[in-house]
């Protein structure tokens, strides 16, 4: 399976920033064509660069641009909301649904998620899903709990056939992110088997295709150990994807 490695800007980078950093990536992979193949690299900006972003990549074979968010209605009035198809008409190719930031800053259900997800799929935009427990939950040993909460949910409304090719599953333990601990080999693996059976006994065998990535606090020095676990078909990087050359160095890793 090709490895997908994406990088999350969150909250960060004006449009020329963002476009900045894309045409320095860029460069990076074009140098290094060979060692880029077996990868595809997904860049979700802030909405606001999202044109940006996609403007670079425009060509660039392996690369994707995706938006952090999707609202699942064609249009409405729906205050400060953005739809699947303005994602589309900017660029986007991709989206990430229940990002824990969105889970636990903004209070997004598990209901919310799952419309997010089928509405996306259904409109044609691929789907970046992202679950994790909390501390308190995974020393409450709630971690199986909590994963087959969200993955139950997230993809309650889809059909599996909408999956194949256009899915993939973000594991990002909440304590993990933007923290610098990262989950240990053993926890990560644990944690990526679970995801695999119980997205089998949501989907069915699309599961066994379907990315599973892991995020928080990816660094360069960490990416390879991680990539190198079953299970583990990419990383979803944060902080350490701001910068071309750190991002860079984890795509390569
Ligand atoms: P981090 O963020 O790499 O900064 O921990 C990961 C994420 O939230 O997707």
């Amino acid at each position: 399976m090709q490895k997908i490695i994406a990088a999350n800007w969150k909250m960060f980078k004006t449009r020329a920033e963002a476009r900045e950093t894309a045409a320095a990536l860029v460069s990076l992979l074009a140098a290094r064509q060979e060692d880029a193949a077996g990868r595809l690299v997904i860049v979700y900006p802030p909405f606001t660069a999202i044109a940006e972003v996609a403007d670079v990549f425009a060509g660039m074979a392996g690369t994707a641009t995706g938006a952090q968010d999707v609202y699942p209605a064609e249009e409405g009035a729906f205050t400060g909301e953005i739809s699947p198809r303005m994602l589309a008409d900017a660029g986007a190719t991709w989206v990430l649904t229940g990002h824990s930031e969105r889970r636990h800053v903004l209070g997004e259900s598990d209901e919310l998620v799952g419309r997010k997800t089928a509405f996306a799929l259904e409109q044609g935009l691929s789907v970046m899903l992202c679950v994790g427990e909390t501390l308190a939950e995974r020393e409450a040993g709630q971690l199986a709990a909590v994963l087959e909460r969200q993955l139950a949910a997230g993809v309650a409304n889809v059909a599996s056939e909408r999956l194949a090719g256009r899915f993939a599953v973000a594991y990002e333990p909440v304590w993990a992110i933007g923290t610098g601990k990262v989950a240990g080999p053993e926890e990560a693996g644990e944690a990526h088997a679970l995801v695999r059976q119980i997205l089998r006994s949501c989907v069915g065998p699309v599961a066994d295709e379907t990315p599973l990535l892991y995020g928080g606090s990816v660094k360069p020095a960490n990416a390879a150990g991680l990539l190198a676990l079953d299970n583990v078909d990419g990383l979803l990087v944060g902080g350490a994807s701001l910068d071309a050359n750190s991002f860079a160095q984890i795509i390569f890793a």
